[in-house]
């Protein structure tokens, strides 16, 4: 080899090896992590180890606790939550890289739940959207402003299927159905974490909560749950699986109980499905103080026995309660708790934060976080994603869109300038003044000359109702009244639980004291839960449900109203008439006596009828589509063969709009009771007036099979029946079969 040459190939090495470790990648090095974590674990002693199982909380205004630099200084505190903004982070992390032994970087986490800076829509209204892509690209706009502030690490997505709106919590999901959720999981997952979640616009993140935390009992949060093995499967599980197949880092356990053990110390969920069936390799983390709750449950006596039965049942890092530190070692001794399972716990967090290039890139670049915030793409990518999470829930004669060259408009209710309920229970970083709210958004719509007035009318919570007449003198002497009412931020998300669905304080009377003036009357919900609005949905002649839609949530509203964007959006959960009706969702079982009007011995109420306010998968449009002509590719396929269903599309209305289209399917007769419907695929597209298309879908074993009495994923032979249509109430059917012998 020429000396040039051998040069060039000694330089290439050196640059080699050095982009690798700069941009580390797990995908690329998995055997290299792999050495440096056995390197250091060998270096490491018990309080170390124990240490990097540790996370603790800073204040909520995001700055670090002094007492956390001298943890940090020793090696006893692996991670921070609340701890954000690059300039703090960074001084915490020279802590650790300078001062301590072992110079293992701290992972920063934070709860960035749709947004960081630049707020989205609460997730439950992303999910609206049906497009999943949409929610992808938020997450990424999030991760990369959350990284700039040097936040490495997520506290989402938030997979927990809801079946009870009582359950503030539902507002931080997907809504009530496994299929849409996983679609959901994989991608924020996705775009929060990349191809590579050490990148510098990536951040690290977490499954949660794992799991059936959403089946609280009675909807109240934190309570129990008891659910089958075969409902934790197929309903509760799928978003999680989902987000272990597409990568996901971490997973977070839930607070509650689960057919009597609590998700802290429940090694079946924790190492049998997690570890052991889905293989993931990453770690999980407790939720707030679940550690110590154990004692609480009822599960153990003492705070060292917590320690126990959570680690050994596979929760590797403790969130703020500090039982694995304090009782470790004690725990060692006594032989409660093995050295294997302190190194594997260990293993599992230093593999991430390799994986995660901490130890590379363990300092966030401060000159970049101003820049990178609120980006003018960023906030254009908050309103139309808020656009397209819009669902019309009523649109009689035509009601919508509304004329932009109207004289008057009188805006009226607790939410029409409210900055801090369009942003939700989680706001991250995100600022009231960068809100638009209702007010504004349509005061920047509408032409000069027309009259745009305002009137709060009441407060969303107390009992007033001395604003009322000033809101109907405005409705009076104005062309339409635009009334918003719904919840604040704080009615909903955790410890958020509601024992009515109705709309809370006196709204509902200022919505009926607006009607009686005889004006036309557009109802707007900003809310974070399904409500039950039966006045209004007999009376008001238009409604539109905007849920809580971020920062953006006054233009992407008035972009609607006024007919820039028409809404597609579709339910992600099931509108209950009353809140007796709940649990109620769409894709239950038949029982042996369905519904009937005429016969009393049927399973239904004597006060309400059995129907839901507005069904799963419903919304409209301000134009109208048909769907029609189902067809099959086959009329029989095997166990394990793939059919493809398809239909015709077509927008029979005067605009561009947006359906989405649904399919379903039914095992009609199976060894266990089947729901009557579950969605297991769905397309939103975009139609020209007059275009027709025809759109496709593929089920496959996956799509059709269930979890059996043996707690086998089965499909079973004989006729199926598969539904494609606007809503999970409005379908077009036809059958097929399987086959008893696969060919
Ligand atoms: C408790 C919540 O349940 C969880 O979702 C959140 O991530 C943690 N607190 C940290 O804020």
């Amino acid at each position: 080899m020429k000396r040039h040459t051998r040069f060039a190939v000694i330089l290439l090495l050196v640059l080699s090896s050095l982009l690798f470790s700069t941009s580390p990648s797990h995908s690329q090095r998995p055997t290299n992590v792999e050495q440096r974590v056995d390197a250091l674990l060998s270096q490491m002693t018990l309080a170390e180890k124990l240490g990097q199982l540790q996370q603790l909380d800073g204040e909520s205004d995001g700055n670090f606790r002094p007492e956390h630099l001298e943890l940090i200084r020793k090696g006893l505190l692996g991670s921070t939550l609340n701890v954000r903004g690059a300039q703090r982070t960074n001084q915490v992390q020279r802590v650790a890289m300078t001062e301590s032994r072992l110079k293992i970087p701290v992972l920063f986490g934070f709860d960035v739940i749709h947004g960081y800076r630049t707020i989205f829509p609460i997730p439950l209204a992303e999910a609206s959207s049906w497009d999943p892509a949409l929610a992808e690209r938020s997450a990424a706009v999030a991760a990369q402003e959350a990284n700039n502030a040097g936040v490495r690490w997520t506290f989402a997505p938030m997979l927990d299927i809801a079946r009870d709106p009582r359950w503030g919590r539902i507002t931080e999901g997907a809504g009530e159905d496994p299929f849409l959720g996983a679609a959901f999981a994989r991608a924020r997952v996705r775009g929060f974490q990349g191809d590579d979640y050490g990148a510098t616009d990536k951040v690290l993140a977490c499954a949660k909560h794992w799991v059936a935390y959403g089946a609280a009992e009675g909807g109240r949060d934190y309570n129990t749950t008891d659910l089958s093995e075969n409902t934790l499967r197929e309903i509760y599980f799928p978003p999680f699986k989902a987000a272990v197949d597409a990568g996901v880092g971490t997973v977070m356990s839930s607070f509650n109980a689960i057919n009597g053990v609590p998700a802290t110390a429940n090694a079946f969920t924790l190492t049998k499905v997690l570890r052991d069936e889905w293989k993931f390799d990453g770690f999980v983390v407790s939720d707030y103080t679940s550690v110590k709750e154990l004692i609480n449950h009822g599960l153990v006596a003492n705070e060292e026995d917590a320690a126990a039965v959570a680690l050994n049942a596979g929760v590797e890092m403790e969130m703020v309660s500090r039982s694995y530190n304090a009782f470790g070692p004690k725990l060692l001794q006594q032989n409660k708790l093995s050295m294997a399972t302190i190194d594997e716990a260990v293993r599992r967090i230093l593999r991430i934060k390799f994986r995660l290039g901490l130890f590379d890139r363990p300092y966030t670049d401060e000159a970049r976080e101003p820049s990178s915030l609120l980006r003018p793409d960023s906030i254009r990518l908050a309103r139309e994603i808020a656009g397209r999470s819009m669902v019309l829930l009523k649109n009689d004669r035509d009601t919508l869109p509304l004329n932009k060259n109207l004289g008057s408009i009188a805006v009226i209710g607790p939410l029409a300038d409210d900055r801090r309920a369009p942003l939700g229970w989680w706001a991250g970083d995100g600022k009231e003044e960068n809100t638009i709210t209702p007010l504004a958004g349509i005061k920047a719509k509408v032409p000069a000359q027309t009259k745009v007035g305002y009137a709060k009318g009441c407060d969303v919570k107390d009992d007033s109702t001395a604003g009322f007449q000033e809101a109907i003198n405005l409705a009076r002497q104005s062309d339409v009244a635009i009334v918003f009412v719904g919840e604040t931020h704080d009615m909903v998300g955790e410890a958020a639980s509601r024992s009515t669905l109705d709309l809370p304080g006196r709204q509902l009377e200022l919505v009926q004291a607006i009607h009686a003036t005889g004006k036309p009357t557009v109802v707007v919900l900003v809310n974070g839960r399904p409500l039950s609005i039966g006045w209004i949905v007999n009376n008001a002649p238009a409604i539109l449900e905007s849920w809580m839609g971020g920062s953006q949530a006054g233009n992407a509203i008035a972009d609607t109203l006024f007919g820039d964007v028409n809404p597609g959006g579709k339910l992600p959960v099931t509108f209950p008439r009353n809140v007796g009706q709940v649990p109620m969702y769409y894709n239950y079982m038949n029982t042996g006596r369905p519904p009937e009007v005429e016969n009393r011995y049927t399973s239904k109420y004597l006060d309400v009828p059995w129907t839901p306010l507005f069904p799963f998968g419903y919304g409209l449009s301000y134009t109208k589509f048909t769907i029609t002509n189902l067809q099959l590719n086959a009329p029989r396929i095997a166990a394990n063969g793939k059919l493809t269903v398809s239909v015709e599309v077509e927008n029979v209305g005067p605009r561009v709009g947006d359906e989405v289209v649904q399919l379903y399917v039914r095992d009609p007769v199976a060894t266990m009771t089947r729901p009557v419907k579950e969605l297991k695929g769905f397309q939103r597209l975009t139609l020209q007036p007059g275009e027709k298309r025809r759109v496709e879908f593929v089920l496959d074993r996956e799509h059709l099979g269930f979890w059996d009495r043996e707690m086998r994923f089965v499909v079973e032979p004989g006729e199926f029946r598969v539904m494609v249509g606007s809503s999970s109430a409005e379908v077009i059917e036809a059958k097929f079969e399987v086959a008893l012998h696969e060919k």
